[in-house]
């Protein structure tokens, strides 16, 4: 069985103990046998890679494993699979997406509204960075990506480079729907059959079927409106997250068509969240005060400690593993069912051929082979095509240094609507983000 050179790119975040545990879980059906993590803050990328080492010599001892911070070693060595999730201006730029949009009565949030537009705008540099570094030696490494907000990344990069068929964008929250639609159920959700639309954090399922071909989604529904959603580790969610996914239930009251994904909350009830939302207390600060700290506390013990026994942050988390079973699927042409993001192309028949949209798709060796939606009802043709124009305004501001453009998407977003606000939003992220950006002119 061949074994892999795997890269992973953002070594220093929260999510890797998982990924690592979960290579280590998956080390029979995706054996390894070169991994580099790379980050570039040696500080973050050091405490997960001392952990890292601990890890593999208890459960991957033939393992060749080293972490750096050279980005154009680690991209430009000999690859099969890079697993992308980094956070270009880390969780400090974070914060500033949230509060600036805040302060102005709009909603601040990592990936959707002005925040994922200020993410979005720092995200493309680097990004393509890595593709022009990673495709100078490897020409048929797959690149798995996790970076947000991956819809304009998605975009931006079938854009820069429309022939590049290996590179595959990813989100793990339909899975983590799909999770705990199985949970509500008590099925595997592995056996579900879904059928789903829509762009990235902004789709519906429309079907779900199991083994038998038999819909579950209405007997779902009915589920979720008498007893209301949880994600399906909800025991060690943060209040914001259950909060988040107890809105699906007020979406299906007024939308009972389909399932949504959650982050169409923002986009649905703007005014509604925006009352839950504290400008002077985000989610970056919950996550900093939370999950970051925990990983990194936990990571450092496990080095000081020479085992992980005990350890929380050895788990086989969702995140990780929907990535390994991705890459496992494309490594041996399996053509397991996904959602993932694919270029339009007429799978969804009245939307533009170049949109990227999500939607199930068996992925084969050669990538995915997607599954098409046909005709979709005006209400979401008309959410999704706006949408749509606000990502791809927003890559084109990034592209032709339009500061039009940039005014153009943010007011397009149905989280800010007013040209007034978009402006005054435009200008103080082009002030906060003068040392990412591209200068808007
Ligand atoms: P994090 O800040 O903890 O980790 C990101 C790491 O990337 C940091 O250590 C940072 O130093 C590093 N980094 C920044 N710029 C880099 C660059 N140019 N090259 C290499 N490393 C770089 O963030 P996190 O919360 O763990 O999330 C990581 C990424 O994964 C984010 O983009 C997040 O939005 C994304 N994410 C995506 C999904 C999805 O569904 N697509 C799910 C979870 C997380
Ligand atoms: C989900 C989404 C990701 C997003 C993450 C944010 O997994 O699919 O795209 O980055 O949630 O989680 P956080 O806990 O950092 O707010
Ligand atoms: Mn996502």
């Amino acid at each position: 069985m061949k074994k892999f050179h795997v890269l992973i790119v953002g070594g220093g975040s929260t999510w890797t103990p998982g990924l690592l545990k979960s290579l280590c879980v998956r080390k029979e059906t995706f054996p390894i046998d070169h991994l580099t993590m790379v980050d570039v803050d040696e500080k973050r990328q050091e405490v997960i890679g001392e952990f890292a080492k601990v890890l593999f010599k208890e459960e991957y001892s033939d393992l060749q494993f080293t972490y750096t911070t050279d980005l154009e070693e680690a991209y430009e060595q000999p690859l099969d699979f890079v697993f992308v999730q980094m956070r270009t201006g880390g969780y400090a730029m974070r914060e500033k997406d949230e509060k600036i949009p805040l302060g102005m009565g709009l909603i601040g949030q990592e990936t959707c509204g002005p925040g994922g537009f200020s993410y979005g705008m720092r995200s493309i540099g680097d990004m393509v960075k890595l593709v022009e570094h990673v495709r100078a030696t490897n020409k048929d490494a797959w690149i798995l990506n996790y970076t947000n907000p991956a819809a304009i990344v998605a975009d931006a990069l079938k854009r820069i480079y429309p022939d590049d068929d290996r590179i595959l964008n990813i989100c793990d929250q339909p899975e983590n729907l799909l999770r705990s639609y199985g949970r509500l159920l008590n099925r595997d959700p592995r056996s579900f059959d879904p059928v789903y639309f829509g762009l990235n954090h902004f789709g519906w399922f429309t079907h779900l079927y199991d083994e038998s071909g038999h819909d579950l989604l209405p007997e779902l529904r009915q589920l979720i409106l008498d007893g209301g959603f949880r994600p399906v580790d909800y025991e060690q969610r943060d209040q914001s997250w259950l909060d988040t996914y107890a809105m699906v239930e007020q979406i299906v009251r007024d939308f009972p068509d389909y399932l949504p994904n959650t982050y169409l909350q923002y986009y649905l009830y703007p005014d509604k969240v925006l009352e839950k939302l504290d400008p002077s207390h985000t989610r970056a600060n919950e996550v900093m005060n939370g999950r970051e700290k925990r990983v990194f506390d936990a990571c450092r013990e496990v080095a000081t400690n020479q085992s992980t026994a005990g350890s929380t942050v050895v788990h086989n988390d969702a995140h990780g593993e929907f990535i390994l079973i991705v890459a496992e699927s494309i490594a041996y042409n399996r053509g397991d069912h996904f959602i993932v993001m694919v270029k339009n192309e007429g799978l969804i028949s009245n939307l533009p051929d170049d949109a990227m949209v999500e939607v199930t798709a068996s992925l084969t060796a050669n990538g995915p082979r997607p599954y098409a939606v046909g005709e979709i009802p005006v209400f979401y043709k008309g959410l999704i095509e706006a949408q749509y124009a606000y990502e791809r305004l927003t890559v084109e501001a990034y592209l032709e240094n339009s500061y039009s453009k940039a005014l153009q998407a943010l007011t397009l977003n149905r989280t800010v609507v007013s040209a007034r606000k978009a402006r005054e939003v435009l200008d103080e992220l082009i002030e906060a983000n003068k040392d990412f950006w591209p200068e808007l002119r």
